[in-house]
């Protein structure tokens, strides 16, 4: 029993010690794993300081534990995330930025995909689509379909176990991504191409996608540009213009919405899209959009879009409170609270801050008590300077040592108990839904060498035929899109450019 105990003891004191502060940075990916831990991995924490573009990529993971997060309390948070630096497979995490995040698996995997890389443009990533384990620490790649796109978006939806991306360029080159989305059935790996919009054969980049409780994924704002284009410019697309894709029928829309006080939402990318519990509504909050060679911050920062009435409803905080005007940030549910972390304000300012809104009246959010006021009214001055070039250990840090040398004598019994007790918990949660066990029993795997037919959807939309009671993703579409040389040539355009 000694030897164990020495060890608990160790992890014990460990965990407290690693008490972080992390390095302000735009452009990261962050989600929300398991009951009570937000992930995050990699942003940019350097670069203009007078445009809002932002480099100096970083490949650092690290997480909040919310079981104890203290709401009253909320700036104090800033110190309080860990940083994971053993996990297995922790060489594949290249120095990343403008990545998206998301998990899967009823939140048991953390899933990264695309970004810049270390690199920045026209750098092809190797293995783009990165999964980690919490249950084992341990991360992995996920294979592809034979590219992958930047500047799009994710979704998780659940109910399929299907991972939906769609829009943004191929394979970090200067190529906008064809029309088509792609899904990823996370169970046997499997890719699937299904029919773009036929009757839009525009795509978005820099947008969000959304699922709602109606099962359709919503895209809002970003950019909109032809498809499998490369010398387009593409255009800002207008806010009160959404497109949407339902999952469970499998086809596309568009839909045009009003505003409740009939003011104009300014166009903006980089912004978020969260779905607010037991209502109808997202939170799109933030954004910017390049003007004048500018990555200008919005100042309509918050909005409530139903999407059932096609209304948005600008949201009016006090001056000074919450997360204030910001882009390039996260937003992650956690249940009635969606925090917005990092990104950077109209100061081009880089942040490290959290916030906490508070949408348990989804009509009324209100923000969590906080210390600190927003950002740009100079909280975050100190956590910007260059002092802090890494994790760095905080005075929270140093404090929750000394805090944490005090329980350690007393509350030495009960912490072994805990950690006992909860890895073995761990351990028999993870056992059961490993995605990467059936990834073992199936070895089937799509990898398409060209596009299917984009042109022709639009004279048959048999997307819609597809029996509704089978999941529509992974029918086999992929034999029904047989590509023709013509498309094999116009997709392998792309190549060309490289
Ligand atoms: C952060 O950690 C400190 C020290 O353990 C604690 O006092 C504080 O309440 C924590 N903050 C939050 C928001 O949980
Ligand atoms: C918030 O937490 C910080 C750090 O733990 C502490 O110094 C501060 O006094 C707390 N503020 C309030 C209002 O409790
Ligand atoms: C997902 O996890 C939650 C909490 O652990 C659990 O209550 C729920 O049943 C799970 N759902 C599925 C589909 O496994
Ligand atoms: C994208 O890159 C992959 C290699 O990761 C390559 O096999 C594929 O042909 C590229 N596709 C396009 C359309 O450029
Ligand atoms: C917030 O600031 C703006 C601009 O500085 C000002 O017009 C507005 O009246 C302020 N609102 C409140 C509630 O103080």
């Amino acid at each position: 029993m000694i030897v164990p105990l020495c060890t608990l003891v160790v992890l014990f004191y460990t965990a407290i010690a690693l008490a972080d502060t992390i390095t302000p940075r735009a452009f990261l990916g962050c989600a929300q794993v398991l009951n009570s831990r937000i992930h995050c991995y990699g942003g940019a924490t350097g670069g203009s300081t007078s445009s809002g573009s932002y480099n100096n990529p970083t490949n650092d993971h690290f997480y909040m534990d919310l079981q104890n997060f203290n709401f009253n309390n909320v700036s104090s948070a800033a110190n309080n995330w860990t940083v994971i630096t053993g996990s297995n497979g922790r060489n594949l995490l290249v120095a990343n930025s403008y990545h998206l995040a998301t998990t899967i698996s009823n939140k048991s995997k953390f899933i990264v995909y695309g970004g810049l890389g270390p690199g920045a443009q026209n750098s092809l990533l190797d293995d783009p689509l990165w999964m980690y384990d919490p249950g084992s620490n341990t991360w992995s790649t996920v294979p592809l379909y034979g590219q992958y796109t930047n500047y799009g978006a994710m979704v998780d939806i659940g109910a399929i176990q299907g991972l939906w991306t769609w829009g943004g360029k191929i394979n970090n080159t200067a190529w906008f991504a064809q029309t088509q989305l792609f899904t990823l059935n996370y169970g046997n790996t499997h890719w699937d191409i299904v029919n773009g919009d036929p009757a839009d054969q525009k795509i978005r980049l820099h947008y969000t996608a959304t699922l709602g409780n109606d099962g359709s994924i919503y895209m809002i704002g970003g950019l909109e540009v032809l498809e499998l284009t490369k010398d387009q410019a593409p255009v800002t697309a207008d806010m009160l213009a959404t497109r949407w894709y339902d999952t469970t029928k499998a086809n596309w829309g568009a839909q045009t919405a009003t505003v409740s006080n009939g003011q104009a939402v300014s166009g903006r990318t980089y912004h978020t899209t969260t779905l607010v519990p037991e209502s109808n509504s997202f939170l799109v909050y933030g954004g910017s959009l390049f003007t004048n060679d500018r990555n200008q911050v919005q100042t309509d920062y918050a909005y409530l879009y139903d999407y059932v009435q096609k209304i948005f409803t600008p949201l009016t905080f006090d001056n000074n409170t919450g997360a204030g005007k910001r882009s390039g940030h996260c937003a992650v549910l956690y249940n009635t609270d969606i925090f917005i972390l990092f990104g950077f304000n109209e100061n081009y300012q880089l942040l490290n801050d959290i916030h906490v809104l508070d949408v348990s009246t989804p009509t009324k959010p209100t923000w969590r008590a906080s210390t600190a006021g927003h950002p740009s009214s100079g909280a975050s001055s100190t956590a910007t300077s260059s002092d802090t070039n890494g994790p760095a250990l905080s005075s929270g840090g140093i404090a929750g040592i000394a805090v944490g040398a005090t329980i350690f004598l007393v509350g030495i019994g009960g912490a072994v108990l805990f950690f006992f007790y909860r890895k073995r918990n761990q351990q028999k949660e993870f056992q059961m839904d490993d995605p990467r066990q059936q990834q073992n029993a199936t070895t089937e795997y799509m990898l398409p060498t060209a596009f299917p037919d984009h042109h022709t959807a639009s004279s048959g939309n048999d997307q819609t035929k597809v029996d509704n009671l089978s999941p529509i993703f992974f029918s086999d579409s992929a034999s029904r899109l047989k590509p023709t040389t013509d498309e094999r040539e116009l997709a392998s355009k792309p190549h060309g450019d490289e």
